[in-house]
């Protein structure tokens, strides 16, 4: 089982209508401390961390790993969108598959960019690892994220009660050549 995008990451910059996907460099540092201190983007996933001790941990230049795509608009990071292999996960269906994660400013919410960028990075992993399945865990009470994996052609698994509510896993099979 490769882990996501290894052989040959970061890829070229990848744009698309209005956005660019690309590996998160040193500039991009201050968005992260704002995307990740901010209770509103953590409503659904357990509350923000505490600024400062964001400030004292994160490092100078955080997210950088293979699968994990800063989303520029205009030049400006606007959120994150993330596949991540997760071993060990609460539902078996999930082991071991590559799993989409999403965290955008809430200024940018509403616009489609979540969707634009989902759907990109959806296509790159396609075309690195063709033929997987990609799962999604959110909480069903996150409407936006519901309404988001629907849009991105994620299908209902199972739901199942963790870190205190109910979560909602789905999959989207592997597009068919
Ligand atoms: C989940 C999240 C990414 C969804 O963001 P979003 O902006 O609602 O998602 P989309 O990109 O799909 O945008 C869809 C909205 O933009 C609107 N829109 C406006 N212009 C649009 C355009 N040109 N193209 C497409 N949609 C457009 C749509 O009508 C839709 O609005 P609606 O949901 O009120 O019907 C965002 O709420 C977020 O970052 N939440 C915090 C993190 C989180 O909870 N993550 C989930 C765990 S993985």
């Amino acid at each position: 089982m490769l882990e996501i995008g290894s052989a040959d990451w970061p890829p070229a910059p990848i744009r698309t209508e209005r956005l660019v996907l690309r590996q998160a460099e040193a500039r991009d540092r201050a968005v992260f401390l704002e995307l990740l201190g901010s209770r509103r983007v953590h409503a659904y996933l357990g509350g923000a961390r505490p600024r400062a001790e964001l400030e004292r941990e994160l490092p100078d230049v955080p997210g950088r790993s293979p699968g994990s795509f800063v989303v520029e608009l205009g030049g400006a990071m606007i959120g994150l969108v993330q596949l991540k292999r997760v071993s060990g996960h609460h539902s078996p269906a999930a082991a071991g598959k590559a799993d989409l994660g999403y965290l955008f400013l809430p200024r940018a919410w509403g616009s489609g960019y979540a969707a634009e960028a989902c759907a990109a990075a959806l296509g790159w992993f396609g075309g690195v690892h063709p033929g997987e399945p990609v799962v999604l865990t959110t909480q069903s009470a996150n409407a936006r994220s519901m309404r988001l994996a629907a849009r991105l052609g994620f299908e209902e698994v199972e739901r199942f009660q963790a870190w205190g509510a109910e979560q909602w896993l789905g999959l989207r099979p592997p597009a068919t050549p």
